[in-house]
């Protein structure tokens, strides 16, 4: 498959013998975008400027004439595509420019034992294609919004709760606010009397999950996380057809320009799930956040709008800040069984302070620093 990595064009693809490779999708002949499918079946891929030939491992075995016309000189060995470096983590891969990274597992860190929830709890499948769509927004609102913005949910989500699928506009504020090193972070909605997962998959829940995990995976009534930077994932209920159901999706907040994001969202389920309870938390999905959901909609006006407010040079913008200061009098909680630092209250802004305080650690090293 080919994606996004920050604005350039990667391939992703696995050889032969089942490894993962990543490279830039860029011919080193003269440059030429060599893939232009989405995801597909490919062993090789043929330069459409000059017919050069890579092996999906990325080196270069084919040269049109080359005997001839490079009089066996071309050192093909130095032309293979360029390596871009991926890990894995419960069937996610993550990409970065960084040639020399810190390990995956490490710059996940803490924040495994959240994102775990979502997508280690059961072993998960996609289903359907991505939701694609574009927002005139830029893509760190997107992070923010679901790294810890409980606090919107009763405000611009307010016609849900008058149209009675949530019991109050208060509902979003009990349970956790949690962050980790890396500028990762979750809000926890906690807790919930009724369990929305598929009963005879407990087991399997178990079998995946600590029994502090479990615990919480039992009573959890929402979870919204952002990974640093533009990866979020969401666990909600929905009532879909007077039935409590869970519904699970990732997302990629994708950076076209300051002003522009492409927005594209996965929806998860538990593959041992049974096909009708697959359909309807499908239908709680498409009917909360597809880009015709009832949230998403909601939400994507609020992105839109906070973006064109801040496009110009307006003179007093140059000294404008927006508030990020809710949440400051409190304490940690000591006693929740996750790590992490961690607010008994899903109303707070220090997970977007953390988010942002990271942000600019990164934005702040000198060239070619560790977080390039
Ligand atoms: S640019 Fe790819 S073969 Fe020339
Ligand atoms: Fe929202």
């Amino acid at each position: 498959m080919t994606r996004d990595l920050a604005g350039y064009s990667v391939i992703v693809s696995r050889d032969d013998s089942g490894n993962m490779n990543a490279f830039y999708n860029m011919c080193t002949h003269r440059g030429m975008k060599l893939c232009r499918a989405d995801k597909g079946n490919k062993g090789r891929f043929t330069c459409p400027y000059h017919g050069f030939t890579f092996k999906n491992t990325g080196e270069l075995i084919g040269v049109p004439m080359q005997k001839e016309i490079y009089g066996g000189q071309l050192d093909t060995a130095r032309l293979s595509l360029h390596k871009v470096t991926i890990g894995t983590y419960k069937g996610l891969i993550f990409g970065t420019w960084n040639e020399t990274p810190e390990p995956l597992e490490q710059f996940l860190g803490d924040f495994k034992w959240y994102l775990d929830l979502a997508v280690g709890r059961a072993e998960m499948e996609v289903m359907g294609p991505p939701q694609r769509f574009v927002v005139h927004s830029h893509w760190k609102i997107g992070s923010d919004n679901f790294v810890g913005d409980s606090y919107h949910t009763m405000v611009t989500h307010g016609s849900i709760a008058e149209l009675g699928m949530v019991p109050n506009a208060t509902y979003s504020k009990k349970g956790y606010q949690v962050y980790t090193s890396h500028g990762h972070g979750c809000n926890i909605g906690y807790p919930n009397p009724d369990f929305a997962f598929p009963e005879e998959l407990r087991d399997e829940y178990k079998a995946n999950l600590s029994p502090e995990q479990y615990e919480l995976l039992g009573s959890l009534k929402n979870l919204i996380g952002t990974v640093f930077p533009n990866l979020s994932f969401l666990v909600s209920h929905t009532k879909v057809k007077g039935q409590l159901i869970s519904n699970t999706s990732i997302r990629l907040w994708r950076p076209i320009s300051h002003d522009k994001m492409e927005v594209i969202t996965w929806l998860l389920v538990e593959k041992r799930a049974s096909e009708d309870w697959k359909r309807r938390s499908r239908e709680a999905f498409v009917f909360t956040f597809s880009p015709s959901g009832i949230f998403e909609q909601d939400d994507t006006e609020v992105f839109t709008d906070i973006t064109a407010a801040a496009a110009g040079s307006l003179p007093f913008k140059k000294n404008f800040t927006y508030n990020y200061t809710m949440g400051l009098h409190r304490e940690p909680e000591t006693d929740f069984p996750g790590p992490g630092t961690v607010y008994a209250d899903k109303f707070s802004e220090a997970s977007q302070r953390n988010f942002y305080r990271y942000w600019l650690d990164l934005m702040s090293e000198p060239e070619g620093g560790a977080g390039k």
